[in-house]
């Protein structure tokens, strides 16, 4: 049974992540009437602030984060109303038990802890919470990634909070679940009848899941550099949209249901080892370049120091089962593309023969873009009008829904405004299970193990380009090409 919170508290809430994306979220919640009028708000972090400074903090990234034209200061001040803060040290005992006592004074109901902390603070705080009998029934935890950096370190995290919250009681954050486009790539699925008969390898020759931005690292260079594109991109959001691609369907859109489905194509995923590792994937690090005709540095001068962490990733997957056997996933994510775009590619196999002769004809396919803009494109051969002696020209067109143009009343939903509103109701089917990320963590090791036993280190690609040629060239081994 679940019921709705009746206290979120936020740990690292002076973090970016709070600022940015958290607390705007809560923001839009409150603006729809969407938090229950009894939901009380909860920071924490070690910053030694009173609640007005807090609220303070909180105002000024609502208004630089919401734009101007969904701001309205009256719900800021009821917004502002529901929060308070409290200072905590995890490491220190009595610290932690007057933070105790706050959230025990401000409860009325049930709990969700969030923690936007690092990762090292996932176990002590459950520990802490635990200690003072406060993860019991009805409270749950939401953790931010990244869960680990491989797979040990992974169970390790798990093993901490699950000793103390049991798993159905975990809420572990993949920000893309929460994004409208991905959501509607299960509606696309399994609302129409139209395309699941053709879902598998005997119509589909390859998919390509491209997941690029035209950002760097953004000041972020100290996690990133002991994380890189494959621990930070394709470990979480890539390998969840290639879930949500390849699963079977399951039989109800619930937690168990889906994350089982998830979970088997994970599963399903060939390992990619020290031996394949040279073939079938590359990795690559920007230097320095133009990006939308800005010039920007390289990776290693915004670092400082020599690395060799990689910016970009292109992979080939294949998920070793019935409906998929055969079929090419390649997978890429990059920093400095020269777009940010996110979209899911599907390729049909060819017409099986052809009655027009020798007309040249490029086979089907379907997109699914997520980013910046939602769109889904068919891409069809039509008849080319006109008269033509030796018979009809075909030419490649395009059936292009634009879900912006489509659905313009409404508002585009920032990704944490949908995973806040389902932890406070305590539905996990958009969040991720311990079993899933460690099975991802399992494939994502295999191939950081070959990278290290094969001393590969990541191709240059100039900031701005479609990362190394190597990458043009591993799917061009096998008649394959990137989309651009
Ligand atoms: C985060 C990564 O998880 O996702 C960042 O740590 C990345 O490096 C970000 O920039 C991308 O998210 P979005 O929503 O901007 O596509």
């Amino acid at each position: 049974t679940r019921t709705s919170a009746s206290l979120l508290v936020i740990f690292g809430a002076t973090g970016d992540l709070a600022q940015r994306m958290l607390f705007p979220s809560l923001y839009g919640l409150a603006r729809d009437g969407l938090l229950a009028p009894a939901l009380r708000i909860l920071g924490t972090a070690r910053s030694e602030l009173d609640a007005a400074d807090f609220r303070h903090i909180v105002a000024g990234a609502v208004q630089r984060h919401v734009p101007a034209a969904e701001f309205d200061a009256t719900v800021l001040e009821a917004l502002l109303a529901r929060i308070d803060y409290r200072s905590a040290d995890t490491a220190d005992a009595a610290s932690m038990q007057q933070l105790g006592d706050t959230i025990t004074g401000l409860r009325h109901g049930d709990v969700v802890y969030h923690l936007s902390t690092a990762p090292r603070f996932y176990a002590p705080i459950c520990d802490a919470l635990g200690a003072q009998g406060l993860a019991g029934e009805g409270t749950r935890v939401l953790l931010e990634k990244p869960i680990g950096h491989d797979l040990a370190s992974a169970i390790a995290i798990n093993d901490g909070v699950t000793r103390v919250f049991d798993e159905a009681r975990v809420f572990r954050v993949d920000h893309y679940l929460g994004k409208e486009g991905v959501q509607n790539l299960l509606a696309l699925r399994f609302g129409n009848a139209l395309f699941e008969p053709l879902w598998n390898a005997r119509h589909i020759q390859q998919v390509q899941i491209t997941l690029a931005e035209t950002v760097g690292v953004e000041g972020r260079g100290d996690y990133y550099d002991h994380s890189g594109a494959m621990r930070d991109m394709v470990q979480n959001h890539l390998l969840q949209l290639l879930c949500l691609t390849a699963m079977e369907p399951p039989s109800q859109f619930e937690p168990t249901a889906v994350r089982n489905e998830k979970l088997k194509v994970l599963r399903s995923l060939r390992p990619i080892g020290a031996a394949q590792v040279a073939t079938e994937t590359v990795a690559g690090q920007y230097t320095a370049g133009a990006v939308n005709g800005q010039p920007v540095p390289g990776y290693l001068d915004e670092l400082g120091h020599a690395s060799r962490t990689e910016t970009f990733v292109a992979l080939r997957a294949h998920v070793d089962n019935w409906r998929w056997s055969g079929v090419p996933f390649y997978l890429r994510t990059g920093k400095r593309l020269p777009s940010r775009t996110t979209e899911i590619h599907l390729q049909f196999r060819a017409v099986p023969h052809s009655i027009f002769g020798g007309v040249q004809m490029a086979p089907n396919s379907l997109t699914i873009r997520l980013q910046p803009q939602e769109q889904i494109e068919l891409r069809l051969m039509s008849k080319t009008p006109g008269l033509d002696r030796a018979g009809p020209r075909l030419s490649q067109v395009a059936l292009d829904l634009d879900m912006h143009e489509e659905f313009a009343a409404h508002r585009r939903r920032p990704a944490y405004e949908r995973l806040y509103l389902d932890a406070i109701e305590g539905n996990g089917t958009l969040f991720v299970r311990r079993d899933e990320t460690e099975a991802a963590w399992e494939w994502v090791d295999g191939v950081l193990d070959g990278w290290r036993h094969a001393d590969l280190a990541p191709r240059p690609y100039a900031a701005g380009t479609w990362g190394p040629s190597s990458a043009l060239a591993m799917a061009e081994r096998h008649g394959h090409s990137w989309r651009e």
